[in-house]
């Protein structure tokens, strides 16, 4: 009996890492692909044990010893003063924010849900569950961003608790200077997406910007371990944030994370620069080569896209009947009209492969070829790139 559910175990595994590792083009932006060396790190005896700060756990010297050296390399990749990776994702991240920072009624701001704001944060998400009230930054729909200068008038009249800056759709930097200085609450950036542009140095610097807090996903476009993390260097605001973690938002903080996280940010230490540098460069190939088959694109007077994410331009239903259309050619993407190229480049696709992604995608979106025939060359294309890059061969110089 046990036997049948071993199989049935074993075979969804090896099925699913056959078709989405081996057969698929995998262009969510929400994901990435881990180094073998961040995996076998997942699989270590730390996904066993537990620490906590109230030191009620006996055995964890080597566990609290990961979980500084992490913070440590957090802090060194991010230029922070402080570092919490206990977060176990972005949106318990976002949680441990909105929960030491506001009371119920409090009025916060973020990008709203119709123009790719994060819905966790707003109701029927954490905004609900904390009774705060949600005002949306106004909007400029065709240049992809939030509207400056309607925003700073927002902020100043309504004068919301925290400012929550970032967004599931992210194509370019957001005015965080400009608005936020204008701010008399706490000013926080969501980097979910965009963390490992940031780590680079390929985007914008919200803790250089003004930003009292840079928080997020550790898995987008940072190529670590399904987690989250938050980072500042401001004391007050970040024993605020992290002091509630424990034991308000995380208990065990699952430490093969933490080691796997560490793993990824020595790695963005050594690439973090080319890596981002190849994901924007990358995303800004896509775009012009899609426009270039015939397949409508975002944020064309801003030359696209400055991130790791490229935004089809199609309304709802047409966005999901696309993606749908996609999958069935072994093309995965959203439904809301996202492409990323995080995982792409991680896998080694350089600037000249996105003619031939952008090709592909043309194919199903405008239907000019069966989705066979297209599956078939995805197939063909994607067993061409099955190294991750951007991989540790040597110790990094922090170790030595
Ligand atoms: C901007 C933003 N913040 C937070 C989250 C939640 O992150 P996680 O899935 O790590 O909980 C997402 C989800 O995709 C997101 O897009």
């Amino acid at each position: 009996m046990s036997h049948q559910y071993l199989d049935r175990l074993e075979k969804v595994v090896s099925q699913h890492e056959e078709w989405r590792l081996r057969d698929c083009l995998n262009l969510i932006p929400a994901e990435n692909r881990g180094s073998p060396q961040m995996r076998a790190m997942l699989s270590s005896d730390f996904g066993n044990r537990y620490t906590a700060p109230d030191r009620f756990y006996r055995g964890t010297r080597y566990s609290d010893e990961l979980l500084s050296l992490t913070e440590e390399l957090a802090r060194k990749v991010f230029n922070a003063r402080y570092a919490d990776v206990r977060p176990l994702s972005g949106h318990i991240a976002n949680m441990a924010v909105l929960l030491s920072l506001t009371k119920k009624g409090d009025k916060i701001l973020s990008v709203s849900p119709d123009e790719g704001g994060y819905p966790g944060i707003a109701r029927p998400g954490l905004a609900e569950l904390l009774e705060l009230e949600n005002l949306f930054f106004p909007y400029d729909h065709e240049a992809v961003n939030i509207d400056a200068k309607e925003a700073i008038s927002l902020v100043k009249s309504a004068e919301p608790k925290v400012i929550l800056f970032g967004a599931s759709h992210i194509v370019f930097p957001q005015p965080v200077k400009e608005v936020g200085r204008r701010a008399s609450g706490t000013v926080a950036f969501d980097g979910s997406h965009v963390l490992g542009l940031i780590a680079g140095g390929e985007f914008q610097d919200p803790l250089r910007e003004g930003c009292s807090l840079l928080y997020g996903s550790t898995h987008k476009s940072l190529p670590g371990p399904q987690g989250g993390i938050i980072l500042s260097n401001n004391e007050e605001v970040f024993r605020a944030v992290s002091g509630p973690v424990f034991p308000g938002v995380v208990d065990n903080i699952h430490l093969n994370r933490v080691a796997a996280l560490a793993v990824a940010l020595l790695e963005m230490i050594q690439f973090g620069k080319a890596y981002a540098q190849a994901v924007v460069k990358n995303s800004q190939a896509l775009a012009k080569a899609l426009v270039a088959e015939g397949v409508r694109v975002r944020g064309a007077a801003q030359g696209y896209t400055k991130s790791h994410q490229v935004l089809l331009d199609y309304d709802a239903a047409k966005l999901e009947s696309n993606a749908a259309r996609l999958e069935q050619a072994n093309i995965i993407a959203d439904n809301g009209g996202r492409l990323g190229t995080s995982e792409l480049t991680r896998m080694g696709y350089g600037i000249a492969d996105m003619g031939t992604v952008a090709e592909l995608i043309a194919m199903v979106v405008l239907g000019r070829k069966p989705i066979d025939f297209v599956q078939k060359r995805v197939k063909s294309m994607v067993r061409q790139f099955q190294e991750p890059k951007f991989v540790l061969q040597s110790v990094p110089k922090i170790l030595e």
